[in-house]
């Protein structure tokens, strides 16, 4: 028998956006990673490689001299979004200027306000035995903190959610009309963000947005368009996955109790069970680069040009990178998952994340210990990559 894994090419293109790999990318990655551990994607939200065993994903994005972020996700987007969109060198200038905004003690600054606002909506339901935790926490929850934090009108809140929603998860066929359909409402958010940086051109506040046009590093001052395009990426990194994390955090909690009962007896683990449902559920499930040159990975040949995404989620539950790696165990010693990327491109919001999930974990327990998905409901992970789950209809 021939144990060789198969190579990409002598593979039939599949969709990771069928049921199996939307509501259970763990199992499905894990039979993938033993067969074809290079696989080739193709669907309206697909199109190239996925790379699968953890030291692959590594590989992928600790080169990105070979795998490039350039323009690597149509995201409808007119020119690369820094930092996600920047190779190095450069990409280390926007680092400079954001990485201070997102700083630990910025974050902690924000921890009081971010609280009243959780408590202020599980307060509101709290009484009804009965929510959709998707449309009453998960998505109010980061897309305020986030609005307040860039200087946004809070009171647009459903628009921008519909923008950012369009263009995650635009609702489409096929790859044509996925980029028209990114293409029209990317349009809209850049007529938001020139309208609002034009603004605080014009008159600075005490916001995120005026404090960009005011940095400078290395003698460098961003100019108003990337200042645009900075928020433009922050638009879409800062409203969608929080949410996507708390839907599959709280989907998680409610159909495994005995995991549940672990955090109401001791609350203190609550971020331990954070880092633990960030690897297990890898909200984040794949990236996306470019490759630079003809290259290869686990014996696959990859072409100059080939689009190749790793997926988190399966380098996050490979047996070869963690023990019981199929086990969700919040006692943990250590857990180097990739939840929030690797290499340079590093999540640059992770503080902030951890800060929301943790709040919401810990004033939600707090007020609703027990609950349970509602009867009839079928949980749906979403398309995209991106695994927010909209019918997540929770009774306490
Ligand atoms: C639990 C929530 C979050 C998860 C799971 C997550 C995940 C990720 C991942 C996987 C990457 C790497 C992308 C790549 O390598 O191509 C990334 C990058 C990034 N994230 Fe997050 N993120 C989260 C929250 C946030 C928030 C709240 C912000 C708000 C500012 C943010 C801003 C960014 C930015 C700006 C980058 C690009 C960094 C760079 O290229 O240097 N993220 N994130």
């Amino acid at each position: 028998m021939n144990d060789e894994p198969k190579v990409a090419s002598e593979e039939q293109p599949r969709s990771f956006n069928n049921s199996y790999f939307r509501n259970h990318p763990q199992e499905a990655y894990k039979l993938l990673r033993q067969t074809t551990p290079v696989a080739r994607a193709e669907s309206a939200y697909d199109s190239g490689l996925v790379v699968t065993k953890h030291e692959d994903v590594l590989t992928v994005l600790r080169s990105p001299e070979v795998f490039s972020s350039d323009a690597a996700a149509d995201v409808g987007q007119i020119r690369p979004l820094p930092p996600l969109e920047i190779d190095p060198p450069e990409h280390s200038k926007y680092r400079k200027l954001t990485d201070p905004l997102f700083s630990p003690k910025r974050v902690a600054a924000l921890e009081g306000t971010t609280r009243e606002l959780v408590i202020g909506l599980i307060e509101a339901i709290v009484g009804n035995g009965k929510a959709n935790f998707h449309k009453a926490v998960a998505e109010p929850v980061p897309s305020i903190v986030f609005l307040q934090l860039l200087g946004l009108p809070v009171s647009r809140l459903p628009e921008f959610i519909e923008l950012k929603d369009g263009i995650i998860r635009p609702p489409v066929q096929t790859m044509a009309e996925r980029a028209e359909a990114v293409r029209a409402t990317g349009a809209k958010i850049y007529a938001v963000l020139d309208e609002v940086v034009k603004d605080r051109v014009a008159e600075p506040r005490d916001d995120m947005i005026s404090g960009f046009l005011d940095s400078e590093v290395d003698g460098h001052r961003l100019t108003v368009e990337e200042v645009i395009d900075i928020c433009y990426l922050f638009f879409l990194a800062g409203l969608d996955t929080v949410t996507a994390s708390l839907d599959c955090m709280i989907t998680f909690l409610a159909t495994h109790p005995e995991r549940r009962q672990e955090l109401l007896d001791d609350p203190a683990l609550i971020p331990n069970a954070i880092e633990e449902l960030l690897r297990w559920e890898t909200p984040v499930s794949r990236v996306v680069r470019i490759a630079t040159q003809d290259t290869e990975l686990s014996g696959c040949p990859i072409a100059k040009g080939t689009s190749v995404s790793p997926a988190l989620i399966s380098a996050n539950t490979d047996e070869s990178f963690m023990a019981r790696a199929d086990e969700v165990d919040f006692h943990r010693e250590t857990n180097k998952h990739l939840a929030f990327g690797g290499g340079v491109h590093r999540c640059l919001g992770s503080h902030l994340a951890r800060m929301e999930l943790r709040v919401v974990l810990e004033e939600w327990h707090a007020r609703v210990p027990h609950y349970q998905i509602a009867d009839g409901v079928d949980i749906q992970y979403s398309e995209g990559g991106l695994r927010q789950v909209d019918n997540l209809e929770i009774i306490w």
